[in-house]
């Protein structure tokens, strides 16, 4: 039985290297923010029970902690006196002895295994557990003093002699409590430091000094960096790539340059399905076995049914969804719309607000005309139908099943099932016309230069 565990969640960072009007912890990586990232972390591990520890002011911050964690509690750090006053911050959430899990919501790349291993060392005893990096770079982290197999301090880098300087291990900055010993270790800790604040990695050396267990965990540096500025938000937006092309590849997806393509953290592609170089899935993508998606294509909100074939340079917006053995060609953009089995859809198209039935065949340059100015009005096309060339489709208006339109056509008014519907100028056909003109014009040029 794994023993309750509540995760505290650090986000009342002012995030000013970010120079940015959004919270710090609201910016996005694959489509998510770093707060939502951290939080699905959380729940992947198994912990239900959250706190969020927010700066004043911040209901934007807090109410993107529920919708991702419903039932989280939030709690708001007045002043900013450092990590163990902002995990106090949520005291009363710790009151009832459940193990603790500092994480903080700038550190989006932890895994739920890492959280894990943190419980782990808990339920092995431990009353106090962090993880440790070998730094490329420690400047700036706490460092990890190990003797034998405990954890004797934390040395924050301001507070830090020569020597411990030299230490090359880092505080990654996830710390476990256990439930009977966390609020009474966090409770004393002090502000007598370089900083005047109240540091939480105190609460290791107060463990030990106390006979209690405190220990330091592996965990590979990429997983524990942090995000403070613009540059760093890249640096971790390209490790969530690299991961989430990984796992689809690993689950039968091809991609001829995996490095040009850009996933959400919620994209979900079947196998054999081949992904062509530089495409872009927004959030909400569901691709089904088989289908290939064309270079140089956009997708968000997207459905693509198997056997589908998308782009090159396709647009597909929220709501489009595509069944079974669809074609999207070129220059096409879909939106709110469903496109039936075997539609194709070829060339310089938008379909928006629509159905496109089952066979039907969209030829190049239609256009839905889905919006007046004021509102959007719906267009549906039959199974079997033929749009020709250049058309508009003014909505609202319904083209029966099998119907046929003539290239050129401004369709304003229902078509029938099997019906023909040209709506367009007559053609008008003069013989010799042209000849007769261009001697006129020679004429007229000439007169015009002599004189
Ligand atoms: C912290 C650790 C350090 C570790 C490093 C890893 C402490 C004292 N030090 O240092 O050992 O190596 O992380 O990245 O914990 N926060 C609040 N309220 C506060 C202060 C901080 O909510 O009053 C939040 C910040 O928004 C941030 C997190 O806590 O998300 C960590 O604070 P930060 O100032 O970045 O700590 P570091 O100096 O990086
Ligand atoms: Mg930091």
């Amino acid at each position: 039985m794994s023993r309750p565990t509540l995760a505290v969640i650090l986000a009342a960072g002012e995030g000013t290297r970010m120079k940015s009007s959004l919270p710090k912890v609201l910016h996005a990586i694959a489509g998510r923010s770093m707060l939502a990232h951290v939080l699905a972390s959380v729940k992947q591990a198994g912990i239900t029970d959250a706190a969020v520890v927010v700066g004043p002011g911040r209901e934007d911050v807090a109410k993107v902690a529920q919708k991702e964690l419903p039932g989280c509690a939030v709690f708001t750090q007045v002043e900013r006196k450092g990590t163990g006053h902002a995990v106090l911050a949520a005291k009363e959430a710790l009151a009832d002895g459940k193990d603790i899990i500092v994480l903080y919501a700038d550190t989006p790349l932890v895994r739920p295994q890492s959280i894990e291993t943190l419980k782990a060392a808990l339920a092995d005893g431990a009353s106090v557990a962090v993880l440790g990096f070998h730094a490329a770079d420690p400047t700036g982290y706490g460092r990890l003093i190990v003797e034998g197999d405990a954890l004797t301090a934390i040395v924050e880098e301001k507070d830090a002699t020569p020597q411990q300087k030299a230490v090359g291990f880092c505080n990654g900055g996830l710390m476990a409590l256990s439930g009977e010993h966390g609020l009474a270790l966090l409770e004393a800790i002090g502000n007598a430091n370089a900083k005047g604040e109240y540091y939480l990695t105190d609460a290791a050396e107060i463990a030990h000094r106390r006979g209690l267990r405190a220990v330091a965990r592996p965990i590979a540096e990429e997983e524990v960096q942090g995000v403070n500025d613009r540059l760093q938000l890249a640096a971790a937006e390209a490790v969530m790539q690299s991961r989430l092309r990984a796992a689809a590849m690993r689950d039968g997806v091809t991609m001829t340059a995996p490095e040009t393509v850009f996933l959400s953290h919620d994209t979900r592609i079947g196998n054999d399905v081949v992904i062509e170089p530089n495409c872009w899935f927004g959030p909400g993508v569901t691709i089904e076995s088989g289908a290939v998606i064309h270079a140089f294509s956009h997708l968000e909100g997207a459905h693509v049914g198997s056997g589908a074939s998308v782009g090159p340079f396709a647009r597909l917006r929220p709501g489009a969804d595509l069944a079974e053995e669809v074609k999207i060609g070129n220059f096409v953009e879909v939106k709110a719309a469903s496109v039936e089995r075997g539609a194709k859809i070829s060339h310089l198209s938008y379909i928006g607000d629509a159905r496109v039935g089952a066979e039907a065949n969209i030829g190049a340059g239609t256009i839905t005309c889905n919006y007046d100015g004021y509102l959007k009005h719906r267009t549906d096309i039959g199974a079997g139908v033929f749009v020709g060339s250049n058309s508009a489709l003014v909505a609202p208006v319904t083209i029966g099943d099998n119907a046929n339109i003539g290239a050129g056509s401004v369709i304003t008014r229902d078509v029938p099932a099997d019906a023909l519907a040209v709506a367009r100028g007559r053609q008008v056909g003069i013989d010799g016309w042209a000849k007769t003109y261009r001697a006129k014009k020679k004429a007229e040029k000439a007169a015009k230069t002599k004189g």
